[in-house]
């Protein structure tokens, strides 16, 4: 029997497990492997983005499974180059097409570069016309969010951005909360960064539970109401990262682990004007 994963309810009443399946960095040729090996653990929500070039690889996964369409729960990203009304729209339908599905669940713009106000105003539209149950956004600093939120119709109802232990986000975190918008980690191992997988104290708090240090973290950002997306392309891993449900930090682990934040990323700040333009000139498509 596979862990069941509770679910978060979203600020539109949408239903999303609270733990998902990450596959960033997965080349294509590895990732519908990776993805049916996730499914077979009990893994229904997979995220992945029309950046990684891997969305087709996902949906020959996710087709090969047999798992009910309503039962699966599928998150795509827009990248900085389609941004905008018309370009938008037009990335929506390619990636529909890319993984084989007609409606996706969560829509996430990117990255908070280009003209995003005109991608939320087609991603708005997709909503009102079912073609995506819920939208959202992606490493969005509180300014930008609350500027989308105050001249927009529609809250997003994610944000999913950088999240582990030397990194928190915790006051990023109580805005989301005044605001309805729910949070999302990514990098939740911080992929391994800063000796993440040797902490000590996550390693000792992990001998407690008889768990491992990778169990111990999603433990900790699920207790934080926080939705998390662990990658590997190890099945014994996949199974370990899903089996975080059976036992409960208490409040003093909790309060050690919140010792280890840095308040500072170990990747970039969305907010340097050279990464800034760096990604705004990725280009993922002719
Ligand atoms: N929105 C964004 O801008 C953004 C940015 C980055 C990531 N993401 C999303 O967030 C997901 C997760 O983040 P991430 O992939 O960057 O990194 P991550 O989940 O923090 O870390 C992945 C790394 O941890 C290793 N790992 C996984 N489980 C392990 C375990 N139980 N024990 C030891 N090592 C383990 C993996 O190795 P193996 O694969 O070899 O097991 C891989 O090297 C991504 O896949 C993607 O969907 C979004």
């Amino acid at each position: 029997m596979s862990p069941q994963v509770p679910n978060v309810t979203l600020d539109n009443g949408v239903e999303m497990p609270i733990l998902g399946f990450g596959v960033y960095q997965i080349p294509p040729e590895e990732t519908e492997q990776a993805v049916s090996d996730a499914l077979a653990a009990g893994y229904r929500h997979v995220d992945t983005a029309a950046a990684y070039g891997n969305e087709a690889a996902v949906g020959r996964a996710i087709a090969a499974s047999g798992i009910p369409r309503d039962e699966l729960f599928v998150t795509t990203k827009l990248w900085i180059q389609d941004a905008g009304d018309q370009a938008a729209r037009t990335a929506f339908e390619r990636s529909l097409e890319q993984l084989g599905l007609d409606r996706l669940d969560l829509y996430l713009i990117h990255q908070p570069y280009g003209d995003y106000y005109g991608s939320w105003r087609a991603m708005q539209t997709l909503l009102g016309e079912g073609a995506v149950r819920a939208i959202g956004v992606s490493n969005f600093h509180p300014d930008r969010l609350v500027d989308l939120v105050e001249h927009n119709e529609v809250v997003p109802a994610v944000n999913q951005i950088e999240t582990h232990p030397f990194h928190q986000r915790r006051a990023d975190q109580d805005l989301m909360r005044e605001l309805g918008v729910q949070h999302e980690s990514w990098g939740g191992f911080a992929e391994g960064r800063n000796d993440l997988f040797t902490n000590p104290v996550l390693s000792e708090i992990g001998e407690a539970h008889d768990k491992s240090v990778a169990q111990v973290v999603l433990r900790w950002l699920v207790q934080r109401d926080v939705v998390v997306i662990p990658k590997s392309v190890r099945a014994e891993r996949m199974a370990q990262n899903i089996d975080v449900f059976d036992f409960t930090l208490t409040d003093d682990e909790m309060a050690r682990i919140a010792g280890l934040d840095t308040g500072e990323s170990l990747f970039f700040d969305h907010r340097d004007p050279g990464m800034t333009k760096t990604l705004g000139g990725v280009r993922i498509h002719d």
